[in-house]
């Protein structure tokens, strides 16, 4: 089946509106296997559990004041938030505590792909529904009852297309930086990337993971400086704006010029990442929109009163080089 997307501008106030499944990723099970939980609600408020990875990046910023504003109190909610900060174990126990309390439903934002078949079939078993929001799980689609979020391939693919067409006729030498191994879009944005770059001429000499933070790709970034030497790296593709703003760094360090000497892509198109853009330091951005509270909010209130749900929501990304950066940054929301 055909995806189809919700557009940034669409987003906005769009909560509401149909959306559609993509028959190659996980058809989560909206059979009601958890449709209400006995609530800790009481009334018509909705009791929400909400498990993020953490606060990793302006990304992840965005997205939280994005689920919190849509989860108010004003709006019928009450939220108990978690952030795990990027510990796995946590972020298990944190929704294994939800599940204690009896909330209405739960949200997640998995930190990893792998380990959560368990704790989702506790979920089941008590009768809470379960939405994830931005990153997938591996575990089978029957034991959560929609997913929302982006695709993390194609956003790695577009990156490496606009690789390919600008350095892959010439030898360019590039070093990676990864997200949270073992998260989904660590793991989806290298396979559209590498596919997309495959055949041409450009060599990845290293990748290695930054967690996603500023600190953890300058650290990374350094350690690719002193291995290769500053001359030897001509790319860096980092799997998000904070990490390429890590290395912007690292390479101002070493005495180089970041966009010029060394080129730099990322992944996010938050607000800093777009100034760097703006200001000739990142060579060019893929989207990753994080303003989803509205749409998981309307899935959550939809599995609760029991009605049909969408079980798999895209929402479209855009990609911009300088130019449309200078555009978009008066209007940016995060
Ligand atoms: O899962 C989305 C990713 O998580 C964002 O690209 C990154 O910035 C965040 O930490």
């Amino acid at each position: 089946m055909k995806k189809r997307f919700i557009s940034t501008i669409a987003l906005a106030g769009a909560a509401a509106m149909a959306l559609t499944a993509c028959s190659s990723d996980p058809e989560p099970g909206a059979s009601g296997s958890a449709a209400g939980g006995d609530g800790g609600g009481g009334g018509d408020t909705i009791v929400v559990g909400f498990a993020q990875t953490g606060s990793e990046s302006g990304w992840r910023s965005a997205n939280t004041d994005s689920m919190k504003e849509a989860f108010s109190e004003a709006n019928g909610f009450e939220l108990i938030f978690n952030a795990a900060d990027n510990d796995t174990a946590a972020q298990i126990a944190a929704v294994r505590d939800f599940i204690n309390q009896g909330v209405d439903a739960i949200v997640i934002a998995p930190i990893v792909e792998d380990g959560w078949d368990d704790v989702l079939q506790e979920a089941a078993d008590a009768g809470i529904p379960v939405i994830l929001e931005d990153r997938t799980v591996s575990a089978s689609a029957d034991l959560y009852n929609a997913w929302i979020g982006l695709d993390f391939e194609a956003e790695g693919t577009k990156a490496g297309e606009w690789a390919a067409a600008e350095f892959g006729d010439t030898e360019t030498k590039m070093v990676v930086l990864e997200g949270t191994t073992g998260s989904a879009p660590a793991n989806d944005r290298a396979t559209g990337f590498d596919a997309a770059i495959e055949g041409t001429m450009i060599e990845k000499v290293d990748s290695q993971t930054g967690d996603f933070t500023r600190d953890g790709g300058k650290s990374v970034m350094e350690g690719f400086i002193q291995n290769y030497g500053i001359d030897n790296i001509d790319l860096v593709y980092a799997h998000n704006d904070d990490m390429a703003l890590g290395a912007i760094e690292a390479i101002e360090a070493a005495g180089a010029v970041p966009g010029e000497d060394v080129k730099i892509i990322s992944i996010d198109a938050v607000h800093d990442g777009m100034q760097a853009l703006v200001d000739g330091k990142i060579n060019y951005i893929v989207e990753c929109n994080p303003l989803l509270g509205e749409l998981v909010a309307a899935a959550v209130t939809g599995v609760v009163n029991g009605d049909e749900v969408e079980p798999v929501q895209y929402v479209e990304d855009l990609a911009f080089d300088q130019a449309a950066a200078e555009a978009a940054l008066p209007d940016r929301k995060y």
